[in-house]
């Protein structure tokens, strides 16, 4: 019997020094096991005397389950120990800078967009959309420009083959609007136009805003002061020198194009540069829409977005808007 005690405490002694789980069930199978010390105790104990064997059958079955215990208890220490240690691994940082993350920006022709809209919003015109096929009658015919006038072949257009072409203007928002819409009238159309034609001043795809008032008293006055204070507001030069030079346009009479003067090459020097067309509503286009051309006046203009970018953010090459170099967009953040 004293031999199954110090059995004991050496199977104890050996349960609290494993150095981990492996080590511990090593233990377990060499006392617990099939072949295990306890067990074998067990099969011998008919070899006792009659007398001695319940006591000597209780005691090992005592430190069996004192056994097994301890081996569960050392066993959870383990599995917290490496819960502790993967915790402890696994833990974020909360207090670590985060990854960087690039913030994109808008497009230069966006943000010129924008900011024309923004403006002509400030007096009440309203955006207005068209589509970017269009038929003859909304990009030429009703705009004054009939089958074989020569301002259709000024337009480069690019044509679908039946009747159907890619409009070479927002002019057409005009017609469509005023089709649908009656006097007073005042929006802005911006939009993508095309025309057959690329070089570093011209792209087969580009941006312009149309504009149209229309009103029973509007007058080449009404025109003048908005657009004037419009470029004076966009390049944000009060000072900014503008010029009316009288121009032709089928659907507008009498015709304008505005040119600003930049500084040129040599100090003092100016340079000017047409930015955008314009005039009254000619009476013919009036017609084509039904409004009565007695009653009421209009002023329209249209301006390449693009034109106005590169003045703004002094870019000469067009084709720069579209190739969607990141070092050149980033400029513009
Ligand atoms: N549609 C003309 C163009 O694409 C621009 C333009 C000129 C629009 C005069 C107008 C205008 O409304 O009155 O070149």
């Amino acid at each position: 019997m004293t031999d199954l005690d110090s059995l004991e405490a050496a199977a104890l002694g050996e349960i609290q020094t494993a150095q981990d789980a492996d080590a511990l069930d090593a233990v377990r199978v060499r006392y617990l096991g099939k072949k295990g010390v306890l067990t074998e105790r067990l099969k011998t104990l008919g070899t006792l005397p009659s007398d001695e064997r319940p006591a000597a059958g209780q005691q090992i079955n005592r430190i069996k389950s004192s056994l097994k215990q301890a081996i569960a208890e050392k066993k959870s220490g383990f599995e917290q120990s490496d819960l502790q240690h993967r915790l402890g691994r696994e833990a974020l940082d909360v207090t670590l800078p985060g990854r960087r993350q690039d913030l994109g920006s808008l497009h230069p022709v966006t943000h010129t967009r924008i900011r024309i809209r923004e403006y002509f919003e400030r007096f009440g015109f309203s955006v207005e959309e068209g589509p970017e096929v269009e038929d003859e009658f909304h990009n030429f015919e009703a705009l004054n420009i009939p089958a074989h006038h020569p301002a259709r072949a000024m337009h480069d257009t690019f044509y679908f083959g039946d009747g159907m072409l890619l409009r070479t203007h927002a002019s057409s928002v005009q017609i469509r609007y005023m089709q649908h819409n009656s006097p007073p009238l005042r929006i802005i159309a911006p939009g993508r136009v095309y025309r057959c034609d690329s070089d570093p001043t011209h792209s087969p795809m580009f941006h312009q805003v149309e504009g149209l008032l229309v009103d029973e008293h509007t007058s080449f006055a009404h025109l003048k002061s908005m657009l004037v204070k419009f470029l004076q507001t966009f390049f944000e030069d009060e000072a900014l020198q503008v010029r009316f030079r009288p121009s032709y346009f089928p659907f507008t009479e009498p015709s304008a194009e505005i040119d600003v003067a930049i500084p040129g090459s040599e100090p003092g020097n100016l340079r000017w540069l047409e930015i955008l067309g314009c005039g009254m509503v000619h009476p013919a286009v009036f017609e084509q829409v039904g409004i009565d051309p007695k009653r009421y006046r209009g002023y329209a203009f249209g301006m390449g977005v693009e034109r106005l970018a590169m003045l703004r953010y002094q870019i000469d090459d067009l084709r720069l808007f579209f190739e969607n170099d990141l070092r050149f967009l980033k400029q513009f953040t």
